[in-house]
């Protein structure tokens, strides 16, 4: 197939354009690189059916022109990810996650191509449920970031209701392993390992009792990929998470080599931090047979592995 990555050359679009070529697809990662990096598309530079394109999804013009090359499907995974960042200054968030998705959305529905919507768990309602949350649990705009996300999903979705253009919607919990950055907001295990590895605090938001379902980057690639590729994920949404959450502080435990080092610091942003959670994925186990393959403890030994090396 002839394939399009918005936010190709991100921490997730490089691995979902790295699994697609693998399978000998065709593929455009397309990137303003306002977050990502050609140091992680780096390794397809030679590969004759990849190609990447510096460019911005809110360029109409410019997305025109990209959808000339006629595409069987498109991974929308371009967006501004940062919460606190969206607090700060929300426009940028909503121009790119709702503006950008709609641009996006029009071409598809100009060309009639297939579009798989990237949203986060980060939509979700606050739930101590210890059974997961699953896609009907309430979802609760906590953030300008939840909010476009939400927006984007709705998008999405009515371009399948009123168009029967094929769309899905794909909710992976908070994704790690190599290539995230270990800057920054979101990527905890990445942040953990690379200060873990500079004998610097490892600081933890509030009392770390939060818990998190963290997913192995390749698993989220693996699904993200099925879920575009299945016809009976049309005018879906699915979950992706690894079905087991661990607080803030035992994962600090987990990565830490000296507990003394493990600090905790005032949240940045209490209000949009959700106590709890903890993926139910059976829907799209159930479907597509889907399911996380790498555990954390490995999933950490990969990671560390890749910041030693750069
Ligand atoms: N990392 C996670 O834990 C996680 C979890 C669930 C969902 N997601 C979603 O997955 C997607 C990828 O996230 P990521 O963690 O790889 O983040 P990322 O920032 O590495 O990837 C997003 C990419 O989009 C690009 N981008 C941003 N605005 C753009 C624009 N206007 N035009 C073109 N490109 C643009 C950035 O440069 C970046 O490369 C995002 O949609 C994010 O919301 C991430």
């Amino acid at each position: 197939m002839n394939i399009l990555v918005t936010g190709g050359a991100g921490f997730i679009g490089r691995w979902v354009v790295k699994k697609l070529l693998e399978a000998r697809h065709r593929v455009t990662a397309f990137d303003d690189l306002s977050n990502g990096r050609l140091l992680n598309i780096e390794e397809f530079r030679d590969n004759p059916d990849f190609s990447f394109i510096k460019g911005d999804i809110k360029d109409q013009e410019q997305l025109a022109s990209l959808f000339e090359s006629g595409y069987d499907l498109v991974y929308h995974l371009a967006a501004s990810i940062n919460v606190q960042d969206s607090i700060d200054e929300p426009r940028t968030t909503f121009d790119n996650d709702v503006v950008g998705t709609f641009n996006v959305l029009e071409e598809c529905r100009k060309s009639k191509t297939r579009m798989l919507f990237m949203s986060t768990c980060m939509v979700y309602e606050r739930s101590l449920d210890e059974s997961g949350i699953s896609e009907v649990h309430p979802v609760r705009p906590a953030s300008p970031y939840a909010a476009s996300k939400l927006a984007g999903e709705a998008l999405t979705l009515s371009y399948y209701y009123a168009y029967g253009l094929p769309t899905v919607v794909v909710r992976p919990f908070n994704t790690y392993g190599p290539f995230q950055k270990s800057s920054g907001e979101g990527g905890v295990v990445a942040i953990f390992i690379q200060r873990d590895l500079e004998g610097a605090d490892l600081n933890i938001y509030g009392d770390g009792a939060q818990t998190r379902d963290l997913l192995y980057v390749e698993d989220c690639a693996h699904f993200v990929i099925q879920a575009g590729m299945d016809d009976k994920t049309n005018g879906l949404i699915l979950n992706a998470g690894l079905g087991r959450d661990i607080s803030v502080n035992d994962l600090a435990a987990l990565i830490s080599s000296d507990p003394g080092r493990i600090k905790h610091v005032p949240h940045i942003h209490p209000q949009s931090e959700i106590p709890k959670l903890l993926c139910d994925y059976s829907k799209a186990h159930n479907l597509m047979g889907w399911e996380p393959k790498i555990t954390l403890e490995e999933g950490i030994r990969r990671t560390r592995e890749w910041i030693m090396t750069i």
